[in-house]
């Protein structure tokens, strides 16, 4: 039977193998994924490890905290949206070589206009944090054509140096792409997305509450209790939370339909999901 797994540092609370087991029933797809625990600083040589002590029948894994950047450097081959992001949360073994992609924009993207039901294009975005998590979410979100997309970060630098690496997309899709300071953002957004750690960090949600309007789809890309704080504030202030379970079956769809060409039916196992983990 072929072999998935997620590696990451921790993954003893990763949903991805809950998720994959209900895709696989759900489309009659014989496979086994697994959680592997990879110790700080040897993702090559954990990947290594489950190809051989699996004799060859793993196809692929997921990659999470704090292993995206390791994974995209070891894949020998790119899709153009992990290039662009520098960062990979899907990696396929195949014949040829590693394969590397990054799920988690479309995820968030599909999350936002499928399941929550809010456009995307044509409305003004703002996406808050410039480290790994927004990088690997920014050329989708800009694909999706908002009018505007403001990236907010602390570090204002990082800002900058991620929308310059967008540039040309925003171009390409006539997005007035901007970066800000977090505590210079000015005008209210239709979506704002929380990709900062701020809210593990246990802080305080690092932007103005005069960026929602009534009605603004505030999403983290958190879910349980790290998103509890920032989904508070969002209402508080008159706007629609939402936390990242949507974002999270979304992007496993996306691996799972690139490991095994079937889309798997995503609100099923959403719904599921929120049961289990709210
Ligand atoms: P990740 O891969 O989760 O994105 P990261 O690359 O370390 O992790 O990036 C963390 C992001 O959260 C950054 O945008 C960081 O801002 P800085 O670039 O200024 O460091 C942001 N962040 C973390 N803690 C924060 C806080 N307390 N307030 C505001 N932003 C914070």
């Amino acid at each position: 039977m072929d072999l998935y797994c997620v590696m990451g540092n921790p993954v003893e609370h990763s949903r991805s193998p809950w998720i994959h087991a209900r895709f696989a029933e759900l489309t009659g797809q014989q496979l086994d994924y697994g959680r592997r625990l990879v110790p700080l600083g040897g993702f090559e040589a954990g990947v290594e490890a489950f190809r051989k002590e699996t004799s060859g029948i793993a196809r692929g894994c997921n990659v999470t905290v704090p292993f995206k950047f390791d994974a995209a450097a070891l894949s020998q081959h790119l899709t153009p949206r992990a290039a662009l992001a520098r960062a990979v949360n899907v990696l396929s073994f195949r014949e040829d070589g590693i394969h590397g992609d990054n799920s988690d924009g479309v995820g968030i993207v599909n999350d936002i206009t499928l399941h929550a039901g809010v456009a995307i294009a044509g409305g003004d975005l703002l996406l808050l944090g410039a480290g790994g998590a927004s990088a690997g979410v920014l050329g989708p979100l800009i694909e999706a054509g908002p009018r505007r997309l403001v990236v907010a970060n602390r570090t204002l630098e990082k800002a900058i140096a991620l929308v310059q690496r967008h540039a040309a997309l925003a171009l390409q899709h006539h997005v007035a792409l901007e970066a800000q300071a977090l505590d210079a953002v000015a005008g209210s957004f239709d979506v704002l997305v929380n990709a900062t750690a701020s809210s593990l960090a246990g802080g305080e949600v690092p932007v103005a509450a005069s960026v929602l309007k009534r009605g603004t789809l505030a999403v983290d890309m958190m879910y349980g209790p790290a998103a509890a704080g920032f989904m508070n504030w969002a209402r508080e202030h008159g706007a629609v939370p939402r936390d990242g379970l949507g974002m999270l079956v979304e992007q496993a769809a996306e691996a799972f339909e690139t490991w095994r060409g079937v889309r798997p039916p995503t609100a099923p196992v959403l719904a599921e999901l929120r049961a289990i983990v709210e």
